[in-house]
């Protein structure tokens, strides 16, 4: 591509017209021992996957749909980290178009409180140890209609005005602008990415709901820590830090 400027991530590219789920195949690569920042891109999946089991359904040639093969020497509990980097890679590719991203943390970009773009991270690793990581991102961007289901929640880039859009060129400009984010991650510093996600916080003052070992539990979402977690205040005003997981806007 082009537009792409990395030293790693992307430049060995995998695309194809259709596949099951580009996580599915950037997978299979890993397995076989692919090179670190392999990116697999594909413009219809037959079978994409959400988060919690759902689907992701492409629709019409209009989505931006990667996966990114990743090795950090970390541990498997800075896993959370990956998502949250590539959260804030897409919000800052999406704010230099002009439109104004927010990220739903841990991992959603939204636009007028609708969500722009997903993300899945799927990991292989021991108790100690990261084999690999799949960081898969979905972005609607030509997308003009959605099914009905989705309509009130889902958003794309053109119907937020950015009409007809390079995928390619949005795609290379969100694995540029990752690349230093998560070589300072790599390098211990997690404060270029997390001052992203704390800046484009959707979250924030906001009343959220959330389960816990199956407990429904409400309050409110405050910061994002140094660690990433999300703190929240309950209504008796202890605190508590989230790892990762669904947070839901409301209370119970
Ligand atoms: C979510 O919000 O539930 C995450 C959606 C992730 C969709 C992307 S599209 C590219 C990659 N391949 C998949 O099968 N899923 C992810």
């Amino acid at each position: 591509s082009p537009w792409l400027n990395t030293v790693e991530l992307g430049r060995n590219l995998v695309h194809r017209h259709t596949v099951d789920s580009t996580n599915i195949l950037a997978k299979g690569l890993a397995r076989e021992g692919c090179p670190d920042g392999t990116v697999v891109t594909a413009e219809h999946q037959t079978s994409g996957r959400g988060r919690s089991g759902r689907r992701w359904t492409s629709i019409q040639e209009g989505a931006v749909q990667m996966s990114i093969v990743l090795r950090p020497h970390v541990s498997p509990a800075k896993a959370p980290s990956i998502t949250q980097i590539g959260a804030a890679s897409i919000a800052l590719a999406l704010e230099s178009l002009g439109v104004s991203p927010r990220i739903k943390w841990p991992n959603d970009v939204l636009i007028s409180g609708k969500k722009v773009c997903g993300i899945l991270t799927e990991m292989s690793c021991e108790l100690d140890h990261i084999h690999f990581i799949v960081m898969g991102i979905g972005i609607n961007v030509n997308v003009r209609s959605f099914p009905e289901e989705i309509s009130s929640v889902a958003t794309s880039l053109a119907l937020e005005g950015q009409d007809n859009l390079n995928r390619a060129r949005l795609a290379a400009d969100v694995l540029n602008r990752m690349e230093p984010l998560y070589r300072s991650f790599l390098q211990g510093d997690s404060e270029p990415f997390l001052s992203v996600c704390r800046r484009l916080s959707w979250l924030r003052d906001k009343s959220i709901s959330f389960s816990r070992n199956g407990e429904p539990l409400s309050g409110v979402a405050g910061d994002i820590d140094d660690q990433g977690r999300l703190e929240v205040i309950f209504p008796d005003g202890t605190r508590d830090y989230l790892l990762s997981g669904e947070v839901h806007i409301g209370s119970i």
